[in-house]
């Protein structure tokens, strides 16, 4: 019986001890420490489609330097864009997010593209969370890493990286890219 009040006792304390409250306190008026919760590892898989070619391109370019068409690179040419996350390669698979922001050429000698953009997810739990990305892409290496440099909703406090490996591409620029993110948040 002593045993089992002490176990219930044992429970309860740890319980207490779970709040998110317990741990907080306030450091002055307008300073609060917060209990800070377990971290989580989430691992993403997904496909970015960027179409820069035809009628609807989903990234399209909004700068560029006076002779950014000279250089093999286009050094200097800035895009943006919305480009849409599925789960397999297939355009038609089911979306999951949508990649928005810019892109641009930044280095000469090699296509080397400088990314910033916001990875936002509508699909399931993930339905209005976001990661950033922002780090150089060099597009022509079979694998590229790029860091997670932060994020919303269940990804708040995300820190990670982004490997990206090209699917498929064509003479037009267009590109279908695969993304395995991993996500500290
Ligand atoms: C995602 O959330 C938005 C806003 O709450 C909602 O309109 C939309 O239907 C949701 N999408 C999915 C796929 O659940
Ligand atoms: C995705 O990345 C993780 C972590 O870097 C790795 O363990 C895993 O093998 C990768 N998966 C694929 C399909 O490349």
């Amino acid at each position: 019986m002593a045993k089992m009040v002490s176990i219930n006792l044992l429970v309860i304390m740890s319980l207490v001890a779970a709040m998110p409250w317990a741990q907080s306190f306030r450091v002055e008026n307008w300073a609060t420490k917060l209990d800070s919760k377990k971290e989580t590892v989430t691992n993403l898989q997904f496909y970015f489609h960027d179409t820069v070619s035809g009628k609807n391109p989903s990234a399209i370019r909004v700068a560029q330097a006076a002779d950014s068409e000279k250089s093999p690179t286009l050094f200097g040419a800035i895009l943006m864009a919305d480009d849409p996350l599925t789960e397999t390669p297939d355009p038609n698979s089911k979306l999951i997010g949508r990649a928005q922001g810019i892109y641009g050429s930044a280095a000469q000698t090699e296509l080397g593209l400088i990314m910033a953009m916001s990875f936002c997810f509508t699909d399931g739990i993930y339905n209005g969370s976001s990661v950033s990305i922002l780090g150089k892409n060099s597009a022509m290496n079979p694998v590229r890493e790029m860091p997670i440099v932060g994020g919303t909703g269940l990804f708040r406090l995300a820190r990670g990286y982004a490997l990206a490996k090209t699917h498929w591409f064509d003479t037009t620029g267009d590109a279908i890219v695969g993304y395995n993110v991993t996500i500290i948040h």
